[in-house]
């Protein structure tokens, strides 16, 4: 029995006080305007959005299995309303204006409560005109503890976003500007990571925990002075460790890797123009006490392969500049349909199992987000690859994703580059 089954069976035969049996954690959010730093300090603030006076937000952390509860408090002068990026999560708490919930309008309180079932990174976001909220700074990091704590000495959680800012930090709100809509989408002039800690020494092992919360920017990530693998993917551990060089992160994307510390741990994206530092994590003193064993992988997921899906559909992407013509009535369109109707893509019995073939027919990569589920992606030879919950489809190219719709409830399905959601590549699915 581990832990949390414990408490849940002695819980139920009352055999614990109150207290320690509702462990649960509350939170609260309070969306505002805040002074963030982002350029290197003595550059200029930046005036922007955040939750309690930080961008990014807060890191809530909860445990697997456990019930949280966060009061989201509106102190914007616009509504909004905040969605729990990757969580399979009750659909009544998913955040979504128009399909979920209300917006939250100024001065309101929203209380959001779920039970997260997977151990692992997640984040939470403004779904509520995402690509101006985000983009102005509404989100942070959201962690799922695991059941046993992980070997490691430190867990460090790093966000890594891009602004569009003048050079003295103020931002460029051009947030709806049709050229960037219809190409790779509003990209910043400046990119860093948010690092939940600045030190380390060397010879320690840290959980390194990658959350990619730019509104469009693809990163392709270097890490220097550690060496490792990666545990996880989207929340989701992988059964092995994976070696990695560049580590390629599609917005909304999350990579959780183990580190064995050498030196300064360096993230550098990779540009054409070369390596451009996103931010260090700083090794000081030296931890001579750790002995070098194998990394291991994190505990196991249960969320079974749908090997004979019952059925088969197949989503275009379509439109974009260069991407020729589409029936959709914005800039943007799932086969030949812009934005959210009143119809779905698709009704799912609950359980049902489909093979979803996502065709690019644009000149552009996308990164199609399923809400309320995870899904495996299909490797071109038809191989089971990795859970995930946002996968990146480049230009022209195909993915199959396998699916069991398990989750009731009405779940958005849209390319989390913001600004071609924006532009109408969005809809969603039912499962009743
Ligand atoms: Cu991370 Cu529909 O969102
Ligand atoms: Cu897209």
């Amino acid at each position: 029995m581990n832990r949390r089954q414990f408490l849940a069976s002695s819980a139920a035969m009352g055999l614990l006080p109150r207290s320690a049996a509702s462990a649960s954690p509350t939170y609260r959010l309070r969306a505002e305007d805040v002074t963030g730093q982002i350029l290197p300090l003595g550059d200029g603030a930046t005036r922007m959005l955040g939750f309690n006076g930080s961008m990014p937000g807060p890191e809530l952390r909860v445990r697997q299995g456990e019930r949280v509860r966060v009061d989201v408090e509106n102190g914007l002068d616009e509504g909004t309303a905040v969605h729990w990026h990757g969580i399979r999560l009750e659909n009544s708490m998913d955040g979504v204006p128009a399909l979920t919930q209300t917006i939250i309008e100024p001065g309101d309180t929203k209380t959001y409560s779920f039970v997260p079932p997977d151990a692992g990174t997640f984040w939470y976001h403004s779904h509520y005109i995402s690509h101006e909220q985000v983009a102005r700074g509404l989100m942070g990091p959201l962690i799922i503890e695991d059941d046993e704590p992980i070997d490691v000495d430190h867990d460090i959680t790093a966000i890594l976003s891009d602004w569009r800012m003048e050079r003295d930090g103020t931002l460029i709100e051009e947030y709806t500007d049709r050229h960037s809509v219809a190409h790779a989408g509003l990209l910043g002039t400046f990119a860093r990571a948010f690092f939940s800690r600045g030190e380390v020494k060397a010879g320690d092992r840290i959980r390194l925990r990658l959350i990619n919360a730019a509104t469009n920017r693809i990163f392709p990530v270097v890490v220097s002075g550690a060496s490792g693998r990666i545990v996880a993917l989207d929340g989701i551990s992988l059964s092995e460790p994976r070696d990695f060089e560049q580590i390629m992160m599609a917005p909304a994307q999350r990579v959780d890797l183990i580190l064995d510390v050498a030196a300064d741990v360096k993230l550098d994206m990779m540009s054409r123009q070369g390596p451009y530092e996103l931010g260090t994590i700083a090794a000081s003193g030296k931890n001579g006490l750790r002995k070098a064993t194998p990394i291991a992988a994190l505990p196991a997921h249960a969320i079974p392969v749908p090997s004979n899906p019952d059925r088969h559909l197949t989503l275009h992407m379509m439109g974009g500049a260069m991407g020729g013509r589409h029936g959709g009535a914005n800039i943007w369109a799932f086969n030949d349909i812009s934005d959210l109707q009143s119809d779905p893509f698709a009704y799912f019995r609950k359980g049902e199992t489909a093979r979803i073939t996502l065709v690019n027919d644009t000149s552009f990569p996308h990164g199609i987000h399923l809400h309320g589920h995870h899904f495996y992606e299909v490797g071109a030879d038809g191989s089971i690859g990795d859970l995930r919950d946002t996968t990146l489809v480049n230009a022209r190219e195909n993915r199959d994703i396998l699916c069991t719709f398990d989750n009731p409830g009405k779940w958005m399905l849209h390319c989390h580059m913001l600004s071609h959601a924006f532009g109408g590549m969005r809809t969603w699915v039912e499962v009743t």
